[in-house]
């Protein structure tokens, strides 16, 4: 235990390591740097040096003395652990370092992610990050002119899987609203459909957000990996004409005259008659309310048709002016999950123009998922999550009881999907525009920079630029 005269003195002085001595700060900072430099950057992007100098797990351990002491060590010591962390990590901007995913390293994206590292602020209001609150908001225009849309909405989310599940959310909550507050207790039970090839993000996201992995409806695929259009309309309609209970004692009754929590079940309880809605899941039970009767079955309700630019291990592109014609006809959310292999839209075609690889009818997609850290090298994590979001009102097809029918506006739909207005921090009286307090879009609180290293990469190259990057990949992958 430290004494209290020490924890008081120490409370006077900056919150920092080395407390009131910038010079140790500069000299520790400019040999980490260097050490950066020689054994990140060039030996680690020499072909010359190994990608990796692999040693068991065991062994390793022992090799990097892991474990935390009382004690602080000395700044040489503490050099020498920044070189062995360098020595023994694999090297991803090694041009021999084959992944699936990512690799290569982009020199302008490294100064930003070292920028953003150095200012370490946090994305969610304009008064702790005024530069990146207005680069994040034109980084995501930019995006979405290059999927095809003139306005809409958007969030950088850590990674292609959140940003998927997130696009999963907002499809429930633009079709239930009342989910938010009254949770899953106030929902039928939900398919979505999307490839065997999809991302298992997919098949994470439905479990995560409750609503099960049985609510993925997985689509076939063709003999080159991109989902079938007519077995996704064949699994719509039978979702469809599979009813999720049958209400047909209860259609007819007033709302008043509903029971709002009353029932014999011999099974557990999986379903509940809340407000008039009556929800159930799983295989047939009977219920016997007080003056009705019931019947569960094994449909669900469509809300969500997730289709994939560029899927995980085959890189198929999913057919999408097909699939977004299913769900017009259904009035079904489509999400493109172009995380894996959506940079690949940059190709191709010329700067500004709407990208026919990433999204061959982009304008009609509701979301899109894209990740710059994978085939555009920009650096772990920068992953876009945008969204068309209109400002014109939609009727949501949602299960009708009596004459109820539920209108949804789509506008704003980020913040009014994950908003709780904490009023610490989003305080409405602020002296500029707080729609630029954008931290109310996510689920987090805290949230990283992660535009700054994409801008500065496309500022220095320019679309043109990251274009031939692209190219020049898929070139060689041929
Ligand atoms: C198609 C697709 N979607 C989503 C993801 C997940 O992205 P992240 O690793 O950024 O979570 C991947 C990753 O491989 C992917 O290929």
């Amino acid at each position: 235990m430290t004494a209290l005269p020490q924890i008081l003195m120490a409370a006077s002085e900056a919150l920092s390591s080395h407390a009131g001595d910038p010079v140790a700060v500069e000299a520790l900072l400019q040999a980490v740097f260097g050490i950066v430099v020689d054994e990140a950057i060039q030996k680690g992007t020499s072909a010359s040096e190994k990608v990796c100098e692999w040693k068991e797990p065991e062994e390793l351990k022992k090799l990097l003395d892991l474990e935390l002491r009382s004690q602080g060590e000395s700044q040489e010591q503490i050099l020498d652990r920044c070189r062995a962390v360098i020595r023994y990590s694999v090297k991803t901007g090694h041009p021999r370092f084959f992944n699936q995913l990512f690799s290569g390293l982009d020199p302008h994206a490294l100064a930003g992610r070292i920028i953003t590292e150095s200012l370490n602020t946090s994305q969610y209001t304009y008064e702790i990050a005024p530069v990146f609150v207005l680069m994040e908001e034109e980084v995501l225009r930019k995006l979405r002119v290059l999927v095809g849309w003139s306005s809409g909405d958007g969030i950088f989310c850590p990674g292609g899987s959140i940003s998927n599940m997130y696009a999963v959310n907002l499809a429930r909550y633009q079709r239930y609203p009342d989910c938010k507050q009254r949770g899953l207790r106030t929902l039928p039970p939900l398919a979505l459909f999307t490839s065997k090839e999809c991302h298992y993000s997919i098949q994470k996201g439905a479990a995560f957000l409750g609503l099960g992995t049985d609510s993925v409806r997985v689509v076939k695929a063709d003999d080159r990996g991109r989902m079938v259009p007519e077995d996704l309309e064949r699994q719509i309609s039978m979702a469809e004409a599979e009813r999720p209970w049958d209400i047909s004692g209860i259609e007819d009754m007033e709302q008043e005259q509903l029971p709002s929590f009353a029932w014999t079940v011999s099974t557990p309880p999986v379903a509940f008659l809340v407000h008039g809605y009556l929800l159930g899941a799983g295989a047939a039970i009977h219920l016997s309310l007080p003056d009705v009767k019931g019947t569960f079955g094994s449909g669900a309700v469509p809300f969500l048709v997730s289709a994939t630019s560029g899927t995980t291990v085959l890189g198929a592109f999913d057919p999408l002016e097909a699939i977004a014609d299913v769900c017009q006809r259904h009035g079904l959310w489509l999400h493109v999950d172009g995380s894996g292999k959506g940079g690949g839209a940059l190709g191709g075609e010329l700067e500004e123009e709407p990208l026919t690889c990433l999204c061959s009818t982009p304008s009609r997609a509701d979301s899109v998922a894209w990740n710059p850290h994978k085939l555009l090298a920009a650096g772990l994590q920068c992953s876009a999550l945008l969204l068309q979001d209109t400002s014109t009102w939609k009727k949501a097809s949602v299960e009708r009881v009596g004459s109820d029918i539920l209108l949804t506006l789509t506008q704003n739909l980020l913040k009014r999907c994950h908003g709780s207005q904490a009023s610490y921090l989003f305080q409405q009286d602020k002296f500029y525009d707080v729609e630029l307090d954008t931290g109310d879009k996510v689920v987090q609180c805290g949230r990283r920079v992660d535009c700054l290293k994409l801008w500065l990469m496309w500022k220095a190259q320019g679309s043109q630029g990251l274009e031939r990057r692209i190219d020049q990949a898929f070139a060689l992958a041929r």
